[in-house]
């Protein structure tokens, strides 16, 4: 026993090892301009650049966070599960008692430090980014089936102007806003379509 006490104690002063780092999120705060890519002479290769300098701002928290792939959206730029809790709800408004707009507004709210913007919703589950490559997202943001039947000009429109894309630059609060501005964003979403909308090939 006497050697036994001592023993035990160095064992259990040792420190446990620290869980695995989680690397941060690599947000970038600018976008390229599509002149940039100007040099690149494959226009294959060239859109799916194009396409992957987009995903700076899909994958951004400020978009990604209402695009969920389960029932539960996400806050912050760690992206945990939204607090209050809240769900989906049958028609991405929310459920009873919690829907969105019983918190949400028209605009951020400087007080409560609540986003807000117009039609404040999920994302329908088929729009799901959170998880998914670039790739992927390229293709169903393409998908008729899976993008609310748009075409690629409906596409443009709407993210050029809808308002809860837009929110994503004016966030409200100490929230970093999505990378660069709404404008270098839509200027990025043309020189993709004009190249042949062409989509990143990690994601088959
Ligand atoms: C507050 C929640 C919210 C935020 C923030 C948000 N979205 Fe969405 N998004 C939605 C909803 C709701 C729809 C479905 C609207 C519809 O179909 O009319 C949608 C649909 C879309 C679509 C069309 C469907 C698809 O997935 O192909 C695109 C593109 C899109 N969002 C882009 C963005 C981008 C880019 C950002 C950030 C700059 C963003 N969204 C931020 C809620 C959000
Ligand atoms: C009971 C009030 C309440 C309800 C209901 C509510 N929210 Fe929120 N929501 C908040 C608050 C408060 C914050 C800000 C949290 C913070 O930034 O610390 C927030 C933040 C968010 C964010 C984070 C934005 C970001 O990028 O950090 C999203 C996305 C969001 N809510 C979506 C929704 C959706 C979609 C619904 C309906 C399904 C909803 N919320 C219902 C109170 C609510």
């Amino acid at each position: 026993m006497r050697v036994l006490v001592p023993l035990l104690i160095v064992a259990c002063s040792k420190p446990l090892p620290l869980p695995e780092a989680v690397p941060p999120r690599q947000s970038s705060l600018t976008l390229a301009s599509p002149t940039d890519f100007e040099g690149m002479d494959d226009r294959v290769e060239r859109s799916q650049a194009l396409f992957t300098e987009m995903g700076k701002v899909l994958q951004h928290p400020r978009c990604a966070n209402c695009h969920p792939s389960d029932n539960r959206p996400r806050q912050g730029m760690q992206q945990g599960v939204h607090e209050p809790p809240v769900w989906r709800g049958p028609d991405n408004h929310g459920v009873t008692g919690m829907q969105c707009s019983t918190c949400h507004q028209d605009s951020n709210q400087d007080h409560t430090r609540i986003p807000g913007a117009p039609h404040w919703q999920l994302a329908p589950i088929e729009m799901a980014w959170m998880g998914r490559s670039v790739g992927q997202i390229c293709n169903q943001i393409k998908d008729p089936e899976r993008n609310g039947e748009r075409g690629l000009e409906d596409l443009y429109t709407h993210m050029a102007e809808d308002a809860l894309v837009g929110w994503a630059w004016e966030p409200g609060d100490v929230r970093e806003p999505a990378p660069g501005t709404q404008a270098e964003f839509a200027a990025l979403i043309r020189a993709w379509i004009n190249s042949g909308a062409h989509c990143p090939l990690e994601a088959l």
